[in-house]
């Protein structure tokens, strides 16, 4: 049995032990914040983008760091995940990407807004969030695309992969382009890549207006396809 002072004292001890504690907490998430929200890299475009993102009311279907409705996916780490391309085709035409299955709304969004939406979804990926969300295991090609892809390979890992699949790997929309090089010149992918609609009406795969170097890279890339 404590002694009524040894009762008091055991009282007054752990309360000023766990306060100190709880003092020490709050005092190291307040230091850790200021290298931790990515401020230093907000440009106008991000800003621009948040209003967007506000206006346009993306959180009644989306969350961002953990808020808002689950309706559609999180978007905290989607430009890790998708890539800003594969972002930026998806917001001029949620279709494009998976014809006929697809609940996103089509937004009339111009091209600036388009890049300052992706600015502002880039930059929420820029936070320390500790981790938050946790990857899951897509374990698909679908998720390879990390910085903006400036070859054909990852050009093709960042947005054809959604439809196509080259060695196994990626969407089934459209067929396998693996030996395309040998059904197809270079001035037909040429044709097909700057306007499939005009080679084919009517067909699914959508007009991705790459520009021309990119374009140009991505024939020399499927002529060599064998
Ligand atoms: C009416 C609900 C709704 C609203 C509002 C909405 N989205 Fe979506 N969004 C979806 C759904 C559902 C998906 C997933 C299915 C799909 O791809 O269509 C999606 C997918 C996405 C994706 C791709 C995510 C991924 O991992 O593939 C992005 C990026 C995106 N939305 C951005 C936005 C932005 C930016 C806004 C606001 C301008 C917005 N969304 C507003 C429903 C919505
Ligand atoms: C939204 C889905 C989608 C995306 C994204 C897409 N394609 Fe396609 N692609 C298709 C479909 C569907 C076809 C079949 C078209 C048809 O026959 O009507 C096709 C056909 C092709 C063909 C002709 C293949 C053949 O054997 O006839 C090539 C080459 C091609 N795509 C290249 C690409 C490249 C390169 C990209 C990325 C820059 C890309 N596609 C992105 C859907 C897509």
């Amino acid at each position: 049995m404590l002694s009524k002072s040894q009762a008091r004292w055991f009282f007054v001890g752990g309360t000023v032990f766990f306060f100190a504690i709880f003092l020490f907490l709050t005092f190291d998430t307040l230091r850790e914040i200021p290298a931790r929200q990515n401020s230093e890299a907000m440009t106008e475009s991000v800003v621009r983008g948040k209003h967007l993102w506000d206006a346009k009311n993306c959180m009644g279907c989306h969350t961002i760091l953990g808020e808002g409705a689950y309706y559609a996916p999180e978007l905290t780490r989607v430009v890790e995940r998708r890539g800003k391309e594969w972002i930026a085709i998806f917001l001029r035409d949620p279709e494009a990407m998976f014809p006929g299955q697809r609940r996103m709304t089509q937004y009339d969004f111009s091209e600036g807004e388009i890049q300052d939406v992706v600015a502002f979804l880039d930059w929420i990926g820029g936070i320390d969030t500790n981790g938050f969300p946790a990857t899951p295991d897509l374990g698909r090609a679908l998720v390879v695309a990390i910085e903006a892809p400036t070859t054909a390979p990852e050009y093709f890992g960042t947005v054809c992969v959604a439809c196509h699949t080259v060695a196994g790997s990626g969407g089934t929309v459209g067929p396998a382009l693996d030996g395309v090089g040998n059904r197809m010149t270079r001035a037909e992918l040429d044709r097909w890549l700057s306007d499939p609609q005009a080679v084919k009406p009517g067909t699914a795969m959508p007009n991705l207006s790459l520009p021309d170097t990119t374009r140009g890279e991505l024939v020399d890339w499927l002529v060599s396809l064998r």
